[in-house]
């Protein structure tokens, strides 16, 4: 027998002594109990499974009754569980182990993941607990634990880091003891490794795992990428007599609604329409401001203008230069008008 990796075998020791053991779908083979908590337990945590596991197993007790019982029966059983997608293929996977399996469980995980509802984990998982197949499972809380205890860098959901993941999982399978051990990645993701603050005092692999060792528990897993927020530029004309600076009311819906604002757009076409003599004109600097959504590249220009009439724009306000930064303007607006009070003074 291989000798087995220091965490395969502690892991298994501590599963022994303090993983959990009395969960409804343990402590049997019978892989329709199996299967079932498992597919409820995708997305769906311990406590709010355990009621709906039963009242589903007392209504239908075995695959064939679920496979010849009516969707919305089934439905109706799921309803509060949430991704009922997960109902829908769990009833059409009953119905193909009726039809093509004689509603016998096949035992190899690669059978098992062609049906529906059924992934390269969740296979792997009803075929150790159900069959004693040494199969890897790699769920997101079995992700977790592995980039800690093994330091494994990059977001495990990208397909580089995932196909990393699968292989250290399937090194580390245990030669015999594969129900304790995949009970074990299970319980002690869900009771130790958690993702906020993991209890790694009580941890049988602390000694070695590389997140503890560094204090990078924060850090690994790696984040989702965050992803590329697109940039905007637009060019904000601000208008001087010298010492006024004529800003427009937003609208009140939309960004910076109901704020005070320079014109946005070309600055000849702003003057132009609101009949304004240029005196001189000369840009600012660019400043660059990060919205929730996008980035948002501001362009000033000053334009320094002769007269103050401005016919017929009941949104237009002059406002005095020393007073229009804290005349509710946006913050990067805050800061244009600062740079144009300042350059007056
Ligand atoms: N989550 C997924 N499978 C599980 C299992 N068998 N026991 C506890 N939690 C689980």
């Amino acid at each position: 027998m291989a000798l087995q990796h220091p965490f395969t075998q502690r892991l298994i020791a501590w599963q022994k002594v303090a993983g959990r053991h009395d969960l409804p779908w343990q402590n049997t083979r019978d892989p329709y109990r199996i299967w079932l908590s498992e597919i409820m337990l995708q997305q769906t945590q311990v406590s709010t499974v355990i009621p709906y596991y039963q009242r589903f197993l007392s209504s239908f007790p075995d695959v064939l009754a679920l496979a010849a019982a009516p969707i919305e029966a089934v439905i109706e059983h799921w309803a509060g569980l949430g991704y009922y997608a997960r109902a829908r293929n769990l009833h059409r996977c009953a119905q193909q182990i009726a039809s093509r399996y004689a509603g016998r469980f096949p035992p190899n995980p690669e059978q098992l993941a062609e049906l529906p509802g059924i992934g390269r984990s969740t296979a792997a998982a009803i075929a150790a607990f159900a069959f004693g197949q040494r199969a890897a499972i790699l769920d997101g809380n079995v992700k977790r634990v592995l980039c800690r205890n093994f330091g494994v860098e990059g977001f495990p959901g990208a397909k580089a880091v995932e196909r990393e993941l699968w292989a250290l999982a399937e090194n580390l399978l245990p030669d015999t003891g594969i129900e304790a051990y995949t009970q074990g990645l299970m319980d002690l993701g869900a009771t130790l490794c958690t993702r906020s603050r993991p209890r790694c005092g009580y941890c049988p692999m602390a000694a070695d795992c590389v997140a503890c060792r560094d204090g990078r528990q924060g850090e690994l897993p790696v984040a989702r990428p965050k992803a590329a927020i697109p940039q905007r530029s637009s060019r904000f004309v601000l208008i001087s007599d010298g010492h006024r600076l004529l800003l427009e009311r937003r609208p009140p819906s939309g960004l910076w609604g109901g704020l005070l604002v320079p014109p946005e757009g070309e600055p000849e076409a702003i003057l132009a329409r609101l009949g304004l003599r240029l005196r001189h004109s000369r840009e600012l600097a660019p400043l660059k401001h990060v919205f929730t959504h996008f980035r948002l590249m501001l362009l000033p220009t000053l334009c320094e203008v002769t007269s103050s009439a401005t016919a017929g724009e009941p949104n237009m306000e002059w406002v005095d230069l020393d007073k229009a930064a804290d005349a509710g303007v946006p913050t990067p607006i805050k800061q244009l008008i600062r740079q144009v009070a300042s350059a007056a003074d």
